[in-house]
């Protein structure tokens, strides 16, 4: 592993590492920056309005997993969870309900993916065995996090290939609903879509890009992220599909995307690029690619337009 002076990159918007380049798909443990030197400050905070914000005995318990995910970055291992019957139970719910939707509404990638990678609706995965076969499928990895960490740093770590996820799962309150990443949108809405390599080299131009861009590209790299990885949806056999991890890990905006409130565009980067959101709205506008392979290439030209 290399020291400080690359993770240090991390947070500034410039880069004189050697081995940044764009098409170096093939990330070794080697090339990896150290995760200890990932200082985050209060990612573990839980919003005011999350449901399980006043019950005391979810706060310890999330604590807890996020301790565990903290003890990632001293040792380089991820530690499995053990998970409780009534966390078990949250998932089963929330799986079922969303398998069926996503039966009718879900890429056919990515319902592939899913079993690939052994997800199944009668337990939570472990991040381990998923970064394990992730590994073997496409390079990508994923490294335990405790919280929601800031753009910049989230996404220039998909530049080494590697997606930072949490662990703990919602509140039993709100099955359907979580207003902070957790263990159900991570594995359910965005870790088998990396098992496609297309999409596994996008995601790392993503990363690139986030490592050199200025503030306003960070902005535009926030939206392309929010209309591809969150919200996209593809055009298969002539069928329009989802594949972002806000539409197949949420059954209200599953839903949403297929009618007529949603008006579905095809895939622009000049104009996703431009297009603001509201993060706390349903969304109204969603665009849709032909192939992950098209959307990796607009990407690719649009990154390299960083370094000119
Ligand atoms: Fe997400």
């Amino acid at each position: 592993m290399k020291g400080a002076a690359t993770a240090m990159q991390i947070n500034t918007a410039t880069t004189t590492d050697p081995s940044f380049s764009l098409d170096n798909f093939d990330i070794n443990d080697a090339d990896l920056p150290e995760f200890r030197d990932m200082k985050f400050e209060d990612i573990n905070q839980l919003a005011l309005d999350h449901p399980g914000a006043s019950d005391g005995e979810y706060r310890t318990r999330r604590d807890h997993i996020a301790g565990l995910a903290k003890r990632f970055r001293e040792t380089g291992v991820i530690t499995d969870v053990d998970y409780m019957e009534e966390e078990q139970n949250i998932w089963r719910v929330v799986a079922n309900r969303l398998e069926e939707i996503q039966a009718v509404k879900a890429s056919k990638f990515y319902l592939q993916a899913k079993k690939d990678l052994g997800i199944s609706n009668d337990r939570i995965p472990q991040l381990s065995e998923m970064n394990r076969r992730l590994k073997e499928l496409s390079g990508f990895r994923l490294a335990p996090i405790e919280g929601l960490v800031e753009t910049r740093a989230f996404l220039s770590w998909l530049s080494w290939r590697t997606m930072l996820s949490t662990q703990y799962i919602r509140h039993h309150s709100r099955p359907e609903y979580t207003p902070e990443p957790d263990i159900v949108h991570e594995s359910i809405g965005h870790i088998p879509m990396f098992t496609n390599r297309n999409f596994a080299d996008f995601s790392q131009f993503i990363g690139h890009g986030a490592r050199i861009a200025t503030d306003k590209q960070l902005e535009e790299l926030g939206r392309l992220y929010w209309f591809t990885v969150e919200f996209g949806m593809i055009e298969e056999d002539g069928e329009i599909k989802a594949y972002g991890a806000g539409l197949l890990s949420s059954f209200g905006e599953l839903e949403n995307a297929f009618t007529d409130k949603v008006e579905r565009r095809p895939f622009d980067l000049e104009q996703v690029i431009n297009t603001d959101y509201d993060y706390s709205e349903m969304q109204p506008i969603l665009y849709v690619i032909t192939s992950y392979a098209e959307l990796k290439e607009a990407t690719r030209k649009y990154i390299e337009s960083f370094q000119d």
